[in-house]
C-alpha cells in the first residue's frame, strides 16, 4: 500500500495531522489496537492553554504559562520550544472547538482547572474524562475525512529506510514493515513522509498509569532506524495512582486520579492525617510532580506504609461526584466513597519526557521522519512536564509538522523513484510454543525498572538494570529471530530496546535533575545542564 503520508498511532498528535493532511494527499493511519487504545483517550486533566483576554484567569498570560513550564522543567527547556508551542495554544483550543470537542463551561465561559506547578488556572476540560472527549471527536472526524484510511488492528514492526537497505550516501525514510493482526500476515506500506505519534513507554514498569498500548512502539523502531534519541532518563511518575491491592486486572492496578483533584482542593497525607508534601515544598500537593512523586515515595520507605491518601472529604457533599463523576464512581465500583474516606494513592509511571529527538516541528535526524507527542523529545518538557501541557504539544506539533512537511517535500508519488524494498521473510521459523518466555521475560523486566530505575535511583542500581537488561535483550533477540512476530513478542522487544535507552540515559546524567533523582550526585551540576542524546550511528 502506498500513501502520501504514513501516520503511525491514533492519539490526539497522529489523527490531529492526518486530518489536515488529507487535505493534501492519501493518508493511511495505522494503530495497533482500536483507534480508542490511545494514551490521550486516558487522559484525564485536560489541555493547559491561556486563552484570550478577557476568558482566562485574571492575572493569567501566555508569559506566565512559559515561566511555569521552565521551573517545572528544571532548567532544560528549550525555551524557544516552549514559547512556540505554549504561544500556539489558542489557535490548538479553535483547531479542537472545530473538530467538536466540548470543553466543560462556566456560565459563557470555559471552566478552567488548575494542576501542580501551574500558578494560574488554565486547564480546560470535559468533567475529569478531558482525552477521552478528545480522542472520540478526533476519531469521528477522521472517519470521515475524504483521502484518509484509518487501519486499526495494524502492528508496524519497523521502519524502512534507504540506509536500512543499505545505501550509504542518503538516509530517507520509505514507510514501514506492519503486522495485520488478524491475518498474521507482514505487509509493507510504502510513504515518504512517515509521522510517528506512538504515545509512551509506561508499561516498560510494573506500576503505570498507562494503557497497555503504552509499549515504546515508537522510540524502539526510530531508533533500530537509526534516529537519534533524547533525555529518556525523564520518566514521570504522577503521584496520585489509585492503590488497592485488593483490586485485580491491570486497569485496576492503573488507575489514574487525576492532579486536577488536587487543584481543586485535595490534599496528600500520611497515615496519620499530616500534609507531609508541606515540610518539602511550600506549594505542598500542589508542587510540580517529580517534587510531590518523590515526597510521597519518601513518606512511604520512611514510615514502611504502603500508601499514603489523597483527602477530598472536606469538599461539600456532592462536589466529587459532580466534576470528576469517572473518578468518583470507578473508586465507588472498588467500594470507596471518596466524599468520606481518604483516597489510598501510590506514585506510577506516567509520562515519557523524552523521546525521539525532534525540533519544534517534529523533524527527527532521519529524512521524510517525524515524530510528535509523548514520543517526541522537542525540548518542551525539559527535565519534567508540567501538568496538562502534552495534550497540548500534541495538537501544536501537528500543524507544524504538516507546514514543514509540506515546504520541504511535494507530495506527490515517487513509487517510479523510490527503491524496490524487499517483502517480509518469515524464513523457517516457527509458531511461538513456549509463551512463557514472553511473559516472564515480560514479567522481569517491568519488575526490573520498577525497582532500580524508577523514581529514587543510584549508579549501582542503574549498572544492575543494565547488565539485566543486556541477557533479557539477548534472549528477546533469539526469540524474536526464531518465531514467527506476534504483537506480543514485538512489544517484549520494544519494551527491552526502550527500557536500555531509559537506563543508558540515566547513567549519563550524573546529577539530580527534574526527574532524575539518584542518590550519588545530589542537586544539579552546572556541566549537565544540556539534553541527553544517544546517537546510533
Ligand atoms: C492528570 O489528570 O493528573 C494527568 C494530567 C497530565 O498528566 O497532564
Amino acid at each position: 500500500m502506498t500513501s502520501d503520508f504514513l501516520v503511525i498511532g491514533s492519539g490526539i498528535a497522529g489523527l490531529s495531522f492526518a486530518i489536515r493532511a488529507a487535505r493534501h494527499g492519501s493518508v493511511v493511519v495505522l494503530t495497533k489496537g482500536a483507534a480508542i487504545d490511545s494514551n490521550t483517550a486516558w487522559a484525564q486533566g485536560g489541555l493547559a492553554s491561556v486563552l484570550p483576554e478577557g476568558l482566562r484567569d485574571e492575572g493569567d498570560s501566555v508569559e506566565l504559562h512559559i515561566a511555569d513550564t521552565l521551573d517545572a522543567g528544571a532548567g532544560l527547556c528549550k525555551e524557544d520550544v516552549v514559547r512556540t508551542i505554549v504561544t500556539e495554544g489558542a489557535a490548538t483550543v479553535d483547531d479542537l472547538l472545530g473538530y467538536g470537542v466540548d470543553f466543560d463551561k462556566e456560565g459563557d465561559h470555559f471552566a478552567l482547572g488548575k494542576e501542580g506547578g501551574h500558578s494560574k488556572r488554565r486547564i480546560l476540560h470535559a468533567r475529569d474524562t478531558t482525552g477521552r472527549e478528545i480522542a472520540e471527536s478526533l476519531i469521528e472526524v477522521a472517519r470521515r475525512t475524504p483521502n484518509l484510511t484509518l487501519l486499526e488492528n495494524h502492528f508496524s514492526i519497523d521502519l524502512i529506510t534507504t540506509g536500512k537497505l543499505g545505501s550509504v550516501t542518503e538516509d530517507r525514510v520509505l514507510g514501514a514493515y506492519v503486522l495485520e493482526k488478524e491475518s498474521g500476515e507482514v505487509k509493507i506500506f510504502r510513504s515518504d513522509r512517515v509521522l510517528l505519534a506512538t504515545g509512551g513507554c509506561g508499561k516498560v514498569y510494573l506500576y503505570t498509569t498507562n494503557p497497555d498500548s503504552s509499549t515504546g512502539d515508537g522510540v524502539a523502531m526510530a531508533w533500530r532506524a537509526g534516529a537519534s534519541v533524547a533525555n529518556m532518563e525523564f520518566i514521570q511518575f504522577h503521584p496520585t495512582c489509585f492503590y488497592n491491592p485488593a483490586a485485580t486486572g491491570p486497569e485496576a492496578r492503573s488507575f489514574l486520579v487525576s492532579e486536577a483533584v488536587r487543584g481543586e482542593g485535595g490534599i496528600l497525607i500520611n497515615s496519620r492525617g499530616e500534609d507531609f508534601t508541606r515540610k518539602v515544598d511550600p506549594r505542598g500537593s500542589l508542587a510540580p510532580r517529580d517534587i510531590v512523586a518523590r515526597a510521597i515515595d519518601r513518606e512511604i520507605k520512611r514510615t514502611g506504609a504502603a500508601c499514603v491518601y489523597l483527602d477530598v472529604t472536606h469538599k461539600p457533599a456532592g462536589f466529587m461526584r459532580e466534576r470528576f463523576p469517572f473518578i468518583y464512581e470507578k473508586l465507588r465500583s472498588y467500594g470507596l466513597d471518596c466524599e468520606k474516606q481518604p483516597i489510598p494513592v501510590v506514585p506510577a509511571a506516567h509520562y515519557q519526557c523524552g523521546g525521539v529527538l525532534t525540533d519544534v516541528n517534529g523533524k527527527t535526524t532521519i529524512r521524510g521522519l517525524y515524530a510528535i507527542g509523548e514520543v517526541a523529545s522537542t525540548g518542551l518538557h525539559g527535565a519534567n512536564r508540567l501538568a496538562s501541557n502534552s495534550l497540548l504539544e500534541g495538537n501544536v506539533t501537528a500543524r507544524r509538522a504538516l507546514d514543514d512537511i509540506l515546504h520541504h517535500y511535494q507530495v506527490q508519488r515517487h513509487a517510479d523513484e523510490a527503491p524496490d524494498i524487499p517483502e517480509w521473510h518469515h524464513g523457517d521459523v516457527t509458531a511461538p510454543d513456549e509463551l512463557v518466555v514472553i511473559y516472564h521475560n515480560w514479567d522481569e523486566l517491568r519488575r526490573l525498572m520498577w525497582d532500580y530505575v524508577s523514581i529514587v535511583r543510584t549508579d549501582n542500581r542503574l549498572r544492575r538494570a543494565a547488565t539485566r537488561l543486556r541477557n533479557l535483550k539477548k534472549e528477546v533477540r533469539e526469540f524474536y529471530w526464531g518465531h514467527r512476530v506476534t504483537a506480543d513478542i514485538l512489544e517484549l522487544r520494544n519494551l527491552v530496546a526502550v527500557a536500555s535507552l531509559v537506563v543508558d540515559c540515566a547513567i549519563r546524567r550524573r546529577e539530580s535533575r527534574g526527574l532524575h533523582h539518584t542518590l550519588d550526585y545530589r542537586g544539579t551540576d552546572e556541566r549537565f545542564l544540556r539534553e541527553t542524546v544517544l546517537r546510533r550511528f
